[in-house]
């Protein structure tokens, strides 16, 4: 965070109301018992809120882009993009079956995923709401061939997988005409639908909204908006995003994580700040949020598993965003990217889901975490140990010195396979230099972890 964002964000911060009651959902491993602590000065890092502290160990979640559009696969933008009008792109509406649309199903390929929450788009800028708005709209699902209500679909479904459902929703709106005639009446319109996501789907860990950017001098009423959040669901993240242009910016004072859509996250300063708040990279797999047909410019197994160490590097959560087909279902290569990265995130579990950052560095990518006192390092750029006759290129085996290392280390190990590797630490420098060996020829694992005892 930027010295000026921090002072606008000190400047507009008002208590930001201490989470209550006990939490409405619940994850293994989550520490709990931290209260709202304001800093004591000037350079302390506040504690985070309870939801906040879960919500950094979910670590990993899905972001599903999905909605009419989905039937045309070129974007969640083409309606403007293409400047279809209105009685044209309603005309998606009809032909809107959302037959293979299975939220348990969607939870599952994440659980797979080693994904822990899944947030999707109830209503995008289209203004085309997956959710029942009793009366609200007729730009809903219920006046489509599908008429059910997903995001009951989607919230039970996610619940029976273990998996947190969060909802994005647009505060931006092409359909509404009160969005540029009537702002007001726009805001209620806004305000209603979100008090039923709110109040008909149970807990909802957290809401992503998306959107004001469109209008930056706009009075928004952020304090109106939150505070039926917090009336209905006292335990939910609130997110809003900040766009491609202001990663990692401070906004409201009761919004929970900072976003940084597609970009590498930088570290937090949290210093000084009132409030702990988190921070969440968001990411496509390819160049699209919506389902792109021709998109082929995906990510594989490697990049992800990357990214996502980068996050947790910074202590960023890792938003993976999927396109599902017109119908409904994750295409084919995706949640097969998901599931073999899937394989990576449970193997190092503990480091990915607790571990975080503690001033451990190393040149280059690698780096190590902290997970409540187990401590690992994460190794990057090693190649397949073996012979001229079965291996291509260097192994990247050797020394690789660490510092901030502050515990006496007694063992380090790979945590794949438990091979002791050897090591030497200067502990009043902090310096800890591990000699790294290759992977063991038939494994390569892209990212791997020195387990530390
Ligand atoms: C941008 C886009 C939007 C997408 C979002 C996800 O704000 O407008 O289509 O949903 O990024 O981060």
């Amino acid at each position: 965070m930027t010295a000026p964002h921090r002072r606008e964000f000190l400047k507009g911060l008002v208590s930001s109301g201490v989470a209550a009651a006990a939490a409405s959902w619940n994850l293994t491993g989550v520490r709990s018992g931290h209260g709202a602590e304001p800093a004591g000065g000037a350079d302390e890092i506040p504690v985070p809120l309870p939801r906040v502290a879960r919500f950094e160990r979910l670590a990993y979640g899905m972001f599903i882009h999905w909605g009419l559009y989905s039937q045309l696969g070129r974007g969640e933008w083409v309606m403007n993009r293409e400047k279809i009008a209105k009685s044209d792109y309603q005309k998606l509406r009809d032909t809107f079956t959302a037959e293979k649309f299975d939220g348990r199903r969607l939870a599952g390929i994440a659980r797979q995923a080693g994904m822990k929450y899944i947030t999707l788009t109830s209503r995008h800028h289209d203004g085309f709401s997956l959710y029942d708005t009793r009366g609200l709209s007729d730009h809903d699902v219920m006046h489509t061939p599908a008429r059910r209500d997903l995001i009951a679909d989607f919230t039970a479904g996610c619940r029976a997988e273990g998996i947190v459902p969060f909802l994005y929703h647009t505060t931006l709106d092409w359909w509404q005409d009160s969005f540029h005639q009537d702002f007001a009446a726009y805001l209620d319109y806004l305000h209603k639908s979100i008090e039923i996501l709110c109040t008909q789907y149970g807990p909802i860990g957290g809401f992503w909204f998306d959107g004001n950017w469109s209008k930056k001098d706009a009075d928004w009423q952020e304090d109106r908006m939150y505070a039926i959040i917090r009336r209905h669901q006292p335990e939910a993240i609130i997110v809003n995003n900040t766009g491609l242009h202001e990663r990692g910016r401070l906004g409201h004072p009761e919004i929970d994580s900072v976003t940084f859509e597609q970009g590498r996250p930088t570290p937090m300063d949290r210093r000084g700040l009132p409030k702990y708040v988190a921070a969440e990279m968001c990411q496509t797999m390819n160049r699209h949020w919506g389902i792109g047909v021709n998109d082929f410019a995906y990510m594989a197994p490697p990049q992800i598993i990357e990214n996502l160490c980068a996050c947790r590097k910074v202590g960023a959560n890792y938003l993976l965003n999927v396109g599902p087909t017109a119908a409904g279902e994750i295409p084919d290569y995706e949640s097969a990217a998901l599931r073999r990265s899937g394989d990576w995130v449970r193997m190092h579990a503990d480091a990915i889901y607790d571990g975080k950052p503690a001033g451990i560095e190393a040149p280059g990518d690698d780096f190590g975490l902290d997970a409540d006192g187990r401590l690992y390092l994460l190794v990057h750029h090693l190649g397949v140990r073996g012979d001229a006759n079965v291996t291509v290129g260097p192994t990247g085996a050797g020394p690789r010195t660490f510092t901030g290392v502050r515990q006496k280390v007694s063992k380090a190990e790979w945590l794949d396979n438990g091979e002791a590797l050897k090591f030497e630490q200067d502990l009043p420098a902090g310096k800890l230099t591990v000699h790294c060996t290759g992977f063991p020829y038939g494994t390569n694992t892209v990212v791997r972890v020195v387990k530390l005892s």
